[in-house]
């Protein structure tokens, strides 16, 4: 029977007490939420997995009145038992093949554990470091963060094929084709929308988006997820423009339902329903269901007012039926999708898929290319042959190197920096001493041995960083330095006067300016997950190279923020002249700009920054004098290896229009490519623009690309400071 005729027949059986409860999720193994199942009130799970998710699975298959399978929700964020770089790392790699082969392993590993459904890509859009959870997402960037989050929704779901950046609109859906075939889960792009742009990066803060500023920033990333084929979205915790995202009609039925034409369904996050409450918005449970049920959320996460009130509401004639016979309906959809009416265990994937060499290759291998390689002064790739000693709170941290969101996560099979340098340089000459206790610690009492360990090695390689507790949901920061007496410990170590080499393990960036003096080389390897540590030998011993660009921008002072690449031009741009106050210089009278005074108004690191062991020219950007926007152009440039060894870079296009109906921003990341050259070598880099590549939302809300001058270059970094623009004058 057609997916569609089964669905009218479930629905023509369904007691409204049944269709309500296919609207909600509950969580954990309990025998009350087995007994809830069993009479046909929970549709989903979360939070059981192994045999306890069979074991529910069993019970609404076989005891429920109409045998509807559950979708058996779990975190599965950036890897299962073996762990991923953390998605932040994931998307410093620029490459979203790392990505979707992150996904594809995670999903074989979560699917064998009988969950079906994962909550993930995260793709808010983060600009703000303070805030915990740009742990989990994709960066500061729209475009970046739509081809990383496509990808991870094809790895997920089981796309057949793989995505370009550009790929024709035709892709849609393209993530679908192997729903319901063994290792495929289905995707949850979340947290729709605008959650990263919390005030003060303080979770779960109000956003305030004005609406082109929602379509051109934090929307495209989910219609790039939705385009890709994603099943699910999740509403966000926020309060958006003073209406929660998890009771707001207008990105839910308006964007996502209608404009976009998204047939899957919408779960809530944890509670956010029933919190519309506190954020002063709905006055009790019934409201709040009344709320979300009409915004367009489907089901309702933990929290139980779609059970309790939907059918007294009904009664009240304020719900109307067709909204809770459209959200059963797509959930119905899915659920069928995943073929779980016909195999509501995938019983082909057996546990012992968990870990194997296959999935730690690809662990090691997203951990090689999401390293940012961020200050070299000659001393990577490490040639000694002396010994190397290893200290800091993060050498040998091996729960901390999986980050936030690992809860699943083999903490025992996981490879920490100490473990890496052993294996590479055999374990006789790597000497450990952690210097802290741990990485928030201020007990000083191991800096002697610490001393001691550096100078008997010929090179030091510091491991410094944030633990995971310090990352993730609901941990945000306020200071963004290295914590505890982490930088104290570099100043005794420093004191031996050997080389250092400075790989700090974060969730976010840092501020790193007051340590960059002190080392000789620093490798950003964000929290690199299972197989961290070969990954980061094999980048310092130049085994690999590092080929990570960032996909935030790193502040020089939390009091910068919000600092990123894609901001407007104002009308008193800072004169390149400025940096800063330094101590004594006299402070320019006729300074009206927009910076601060009291420190450089650039960012420590762009966007788009990284470096590699080798280095690269870019030629100047060529395009056509002027073009039609509708019908697109094409956009080269040469670039050369100029170095002494085989290396990768990225190449990052970027436009800005001078001028619009519109204020557009200084610059706009429309499309990037990683390209590998011998010594020597110079390529040609061809990148073709659509319409849609060049429009954005203009003053009257229109998706239009003005006939306008556009400057483009094709660069290594968002400075676009390495290439010399091409203006076209678009028609
Ligand atoms: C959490 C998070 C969300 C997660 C959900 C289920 O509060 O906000 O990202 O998927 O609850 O754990």
């Amino acid at each position: 029977m057609k997916t569609d005729a089964r669905i009218e027949d479930l629905m023509s059986r369904l007691t409204l007490e049944e269709k309500i409860g296919q609207l909600w999720q509950v969580t954990g193994a309990s025998p009350e939420n087995q007994e809830l199942v069993r009479q046909g009130k929970v549709g989903s799970v979360l939070n059981a997995i192994g045999a306890d998710a069979i074991e529910f699975q069993r019970i609404a298959r076989e005891e429920s009145r109409l045998g509807i399978p559950l979708i058996i929700g779990r975190d599965v964020i950036h890897g299962f038992r073996t762990v991923m770089p953390i998605p932040l790392a994931q998307a410093a790699s620029w490459n979203p093949a790392v990505a979707r082969e992150g996904a594809r392993v995670a999903a074989h590993e979560a699917a064998a554990m009988a969950i079906n459904w994962t909550f993930a890509p995260m793709v808010d859009i983060a600009r703000d470091p303070r805030w915990g959870r740009i742990a989990e997402s994709c960066g500061e960037d729209p475009c970046l963060a739509a081809a990383m989050g496509a990808a991870m929704v094809e790895g997920f779901q089981g796309s057949a094929c793989a995505t370009s950046l550009h790929g024709p609109r035709s892709q849609r859906g393209r993530a679908r084709r192997r729903l319901g075939k063994p290792g495929s889960i289905a995707a949850c792009a979340k947290h729709y929308v605008g959650y990263g742009a919390a005030e003060g990066g303080r979770d779960y803060n109000t956003t305030l988006i004005p609406e082109r500023t929602l379509r051109n920033i934090y929307l495209p990333s989910f219609l790039g997820c939705v385009e890709a084929g994603v099943v699910s979205l999740m509403s966000a915790f926020n309060e958006l423009n003073d209406i929660p995202a998890s009771g707001n009609a207008f990105t839910l039925r308006q964007v996502l339902k209608k404009e976009w034409k998204f047939d899957g369904f919408v779960v809530s996050d944890w509670t956010s329903i029933t919190e519309m409450i506190a954020h002063g918005y709905c006055a009790d449970e019934a409201e709040a269901a009344l709320a979300g049920l009409r915004a367009g959320v489907d089901m309702e996460m933990v929290s139980a007012s779609y059970s309790t009130h939907l059918a007294r509401l009904l009664e009240q004639g304020r719900v109307k039926p067709e909204w809770i016979d459209d959200a059963v309906r797509r959930i119905l959809r899915i659920k069928l999708m995943l073929g779980l009416f016909d195999r509501p265990i995938q019983p082909e994937i057996p546990a012992s898929v968990i870990l194997p060499e296959e999935h730690r290759a690809v662990a090691r291998q997203a951990a090689l290319e999401s390293c940012v390689l961020l200050k070299n002064d000659g001393a990577l790739p490490w040639t000694g042959k002396g010994h190397v000693a290893v200290i800091g709170p993060l050498a040998d941290a091996a729960r901390d190197q999986l980050g936030c969101w690992a809860f699943d996560g083999d903490v025992a099979a996981a490879r920490t920096v100490v473990a890496g340098l052993r294996e590479a340089l055999g374990p006789d000459r790597v000497i450990h001493s952690a210097g802290l206790p741990d990485a928030r610690s201020s007990d000083r009492s191991g800096f002697p041995a610490a001393l001691a360990a550096a100078q008997q090695a010929e090179a030091v390689v510091l491991a410094l960083g944030e633990d995971a507790a310090l990352s993730g949901e609901a941990h945000c920061r306020a200071f963004l330095g290295l914590p505890g007496a982490q930088e104290a410990l570099i100043d005794a170590v420093h004191a031996s006067g050997k080389p250092i080499l400075a790989v700090v393990l974060a969730g976010r960036p840092l501020t790193v300016g007051g340590i960059l003096p002190k080392v000789n080389a620093l490798l950003w390897a964000w929290h690199p997950g299972t197989m961290g540590g070969p990954a980061i030998a094999d980048l310092l011993l130049g085994r690999a190279e590092p080929v990570g660009r960032l996909p935030v921008t790193f502040p020089r002072a939390a009091g910068q923020i919000p600092l990123y690449y894609n901001q407007k031009n104002t009308g008193r741009p800072p004169r390149t002249e400025q940096h800063g106050a330094p101590e004594g210089t006299p402070l320019d009278p006729k300074d009206f700009t927009s910076r601060y005074m009291d420190v450089d108004y650039r960012p420590e690191f762009p966007f788009g920054f990284g470096l590699g062991y080798t280095t690269f020219a870019f030629g100047p950007t060529q395009a056509p004098a002027a073009a039609p926007a509708a019908d697109g152009l094409q956009v080269r440039a040469t670039v050369t290896n100029t170095g002494k060894r085989k290396g990768a870079t990225v190449a990052q296009l970027y436009i800005r229009f001078l001028s619009g109906t519109a204020a557009r921003p200084v610059r706009e990341l429309k499309a990037f490519r990683r390209v590998t050259l011998d010594p020597g070598e110079t390529a040609d880099v061809v990148f073709d623009l659509g319409f849609d590549d060049l429009a954005a939302w203009s003053a009257d809300m229109t998706w239009d690309a003005e006939p306008r001058p556009v400057q483009i270059w094709i660069a290594s970094d968002s400075t676009g400071a390495d290439a010399a623009p091409a203006c076209v004058q678009l028609r």
